[in-house]
């Protein structure tokens, strides 16, 4: 049973997370979203909140489970019994801190390997914190989230300015 761990933030969930999980579902047996709670970070939403947004945008992937993680990230891997920790790579802009990030967790667990996957063409753009920016001034993100998650940015307040 190879079991991987895909961990981020998903502040909100966008097409390029959907778009890696289903990619990652298909290379391991079992793949476990781990949603980082990560208390000293301002986040839109609440970590529950981004779990079931994610799980309702999953639930056809039998294979794939949503779970919240505090602490070190290596420690919830080890723990789910992963041999692999899963994260995604945009531009070349992204690759400095995953090196970085990737070097930490091998210190942490040699075991446990990290697997990059590169983002497909169309979602090379779409980062959370965009889609955020854009939702919070009013425009249109449609496009690059799933519905579940459109719906949820539409019923949060506009920001005040
Ligand atoms: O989507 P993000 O914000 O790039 O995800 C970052 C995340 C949550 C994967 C990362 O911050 C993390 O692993 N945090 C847990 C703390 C940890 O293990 N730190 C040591 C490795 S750098």
């Amino acid at each position: 049973m190879r079991i991987a761990v895909y961990p981020g933030s998903f502040d909100p969930p966008t097409h390029g997370h959907m778009d890696l999980i289903r990619r990652a579902a298909r290379l391991f047996d079992r793949l476990i979203i781990a949603v980082g709670r990560n208390p000293g970070k301002d986040t839109l939403f609440e970590a529950g909140d981004r779990v079931e947004m994610l799980r309702e945008i999953t639930e056809d992937l039998a294979n794939v489970e949503v779970e919240v993680f505090d602490g070190l990230l290596m420690d919830f891997a080890k723990g789910k019994g992963a041999s692999a920790v899963v994260r995604g790579l945009r531009a070349v802009s992204d690759f400095d801190s995953e090196f970085q990030m990737a070097l930490m967790n091998r210190t942490l667990a040699p075991e446990i390997e990290t697997v990059f996957l590169m983002a497909s063409a169309e979602h090379m753009f779409v980062s959370s914190s965009i889609v955020k920016e854009v939702a919070e001034l009013g425009g249109d993100i449609r496009e690059l989230v799933p519905e579940p998650v459109a719906r949820r940015l539409a019923a949060r307040p506009p920001t005040e300015v």
